[in-house]
């Protein structure tokens, strides 16, 4: 059994620090995890006036999220909270509300600053998002990445062996989370129409 994780690169940077993160996830992650990213750039800003009619970059977003067994979301701070994009991408995969997109999907976040707190404050919020769009995230661990070039390549290798565990770990238990979760609530078909 392969589980099929969807992740969000919260980031537009070109240099993200947080695109290295998700590379040294997808890397370091269980065998049977199979990775594809859910891209986030090219989406408009929502509005309720799509919601008749929703453009081909949404209907793209919510269709890859209806192909996934879970989500991983990678992402930066942006002034105590998550950017504008990512929420943006959010917002568009929470409508048509009953069900989200994100109904009862096993999700866990994770994200990188070069600060001391390591997107603490942005995963907050973004748990309080995710929190009511129903997703059934991963609670523990936490991981709050203080990022140095020092610990990463940027083709994501992990040259510090205790990132490397802590990163390891991490993924680890994320897999047992989906299974927990798609154990007693498997995935519906969503493909929206
Ligand atoms: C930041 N940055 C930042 N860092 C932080 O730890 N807490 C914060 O609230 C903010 N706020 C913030 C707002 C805006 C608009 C920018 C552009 C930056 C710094 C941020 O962590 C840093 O730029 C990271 O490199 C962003 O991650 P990516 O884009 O490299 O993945």
């Amino acid at each position: 059994m392969t589980y099929r994780v969807g992740y969000f690169v919260g980031s537009l940077s070109s240099t993200s620090i947080n695109r290295i993160l998700a590379r040294a996830l997808i890397g370091l992650a269980p065998d049977d995890l199979e990775f594809t990213e859910i891209p986030i750039r090219d989406l408009p800003l929502y509005s309720p006036d799509y919601d008749a009619d929703f453009p081909p970059e949404a209907r793209a977003l919510k269709r890859a999220i209806s192909e996934t067994d879970a989500v991983l979301f990678v992402t930066p701070e942006y002034n105590r909270s998550i950017p504008g994009a990512l929420k943006n991408a959010i917002d568009w995969a929470s409508r048509p509300t009953r069900p989200t997109s994100f109904d009862h999907i096993p999700a866990a976040v994770i994200g990188a600053s070069r600060g001391p707190i390591g997107t603490a404050l942005a995963q907050q919020s973004l748990r309080g998002v995710l929190s009511f769009c129903n997703a059934r995230q991963m609670t523990a661990p936490e991981a709050y990445i203080s990022f140095s070039h020092d610990d990463f390549a940027d083709d994501g290798t992990v040259t510090d062996p205790q990132m490397e565990a802590r990163l390891r770990a991490f993924m680890a238990e994320f897999r047992e989370h989906i299974q927990r979760v798609l154990t007693v609530l498997p995935r519906q078909d969503q493909t929206p129409s």
